[in-house]
């Protein structure tokens, strides 16, 4: 029997692993996720930025997901990525996403925290098992290959442990995503270490799971150190859409008299659940 996310989560947090979160943009890349973290027997998480469900259809989204679940009896999760309003937070729910994130990052703290308030207090009166995340620290907008660090990310910016305790206290959240050295992207000339020693103090602030945000271009190094000192959970994108992009191409460029969707497709499902695979192993020591 598939148990609710907060058990997965649980888990995660007392054998010290990481749940993996993978944003998509099609089928396509949902049955790479799913078919890797299937290989390995993990629960799994879909995220869909409100760009990626606007594509897909967020009921379309949801029913994919739950398809999944359902057929396969299978620990497969839905998330609404980086929400920017409570109205498409609201929706996300009412559509019936396992998890939503309220993304205020940009905001200042006071209206960030009123606004995180808003959307746990809805997830609460609609149905208790939804997770709402918020998040403090700016890491930047975009899943793609960026020059350099994004304008408004430095050290100074990190989350401090101070600003986390108020504002887990104050929304009430399940899940906080810090600003940790982590950014949005893969920096061509590559990504910030970690800042361990932040994640520590904050996780001993705030008591509660922590995720990753920005997960592609951190070392496997970085990921287990920052699993050991308190992730629960972490985002991939950008390195998933690389993926599709190079073995799309490839198989376009092999195969140029292909015509069948599903043939030129085949490759890069492949080369998809590839990367994935490599990163549920790391999150899980194994
Ligand atoms: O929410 C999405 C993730 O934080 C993805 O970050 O594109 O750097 O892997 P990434
Ligand atoms: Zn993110």
């Amino acid at each position: 029997m598939v148990k609710n996310l907060r058990e997965y989560i649980k888990e995660a947090e007392q054998n010290k692993t990481a749940i993996g979160h993978f944003n998509i943009s099609n089928l396509e890349i949902l049955w790479s996720v799913f078919n890797a973290a299937r290989s390995l027997e993990l629960p799994v998480i879909i995220g869909v930025s409100e760009g990626e469900r606007d594509f897909i259809g967020l009921r379309q989204a949801v029913a994919l997901v739950k398809s999944l679940r359902e057929e396969y009896n299978y620990p497969i999760f839905i998330n609404a990525d980086h929400s920017y309003s409570f109205e498409r937070v609201r929706a996300a729910i009412d559509a019936g996403c396992d998890m939503v994130i309220f993304d205020g990052a940009e905001l200042p703290i006071d209206k960030n925290i009123e606004e995180t308030k808003k959307c746990v207090e809805y997830a609460r009166k609609t149905n208790p098992d939804i997770l709402v995340e918020g998040e403090l620290g700016f890491i930047g907008k975009s899943s793609k290959l960026i020059e350099e660090l994004p304008k408004g990310v430095s050290l100074e910016t990190q989350t401090n442990p101070t600003d986390a305790i108020r504002f887990v206290k104050e929304t009430e959240i399940d899940l906080f995503a810090p600003s940790v050295g982590n950014v949005h992207g893969l920096i061509k000339s590559g990504n910030p270490n970690l800042n361990i020693e932040r994640i520590k103090a904050i996780k001993d602030a705030v008591k509660i799971p922590l995720v990753l945000h920005g997960g592609s271009g951190i070392s496997d190094k970085d990921f287990q150190e920052a699993i050991a000192s308190g992730i629960e959970m972490v985002h991939i994108s950008t390195e998933l859409r690389l993926a599709y992009q190079n073995s799309l191409k490839l198989s376009l460029q092999e195969n140029p008299d292909e015509t069948t969707p599903y043939k030129i497709m085949k490759p890069v499902v492949l080369a998809v659940e590839k990367v994935v695979d490599h990163k549920l192993r790391v999150f899980n020591k194994i």
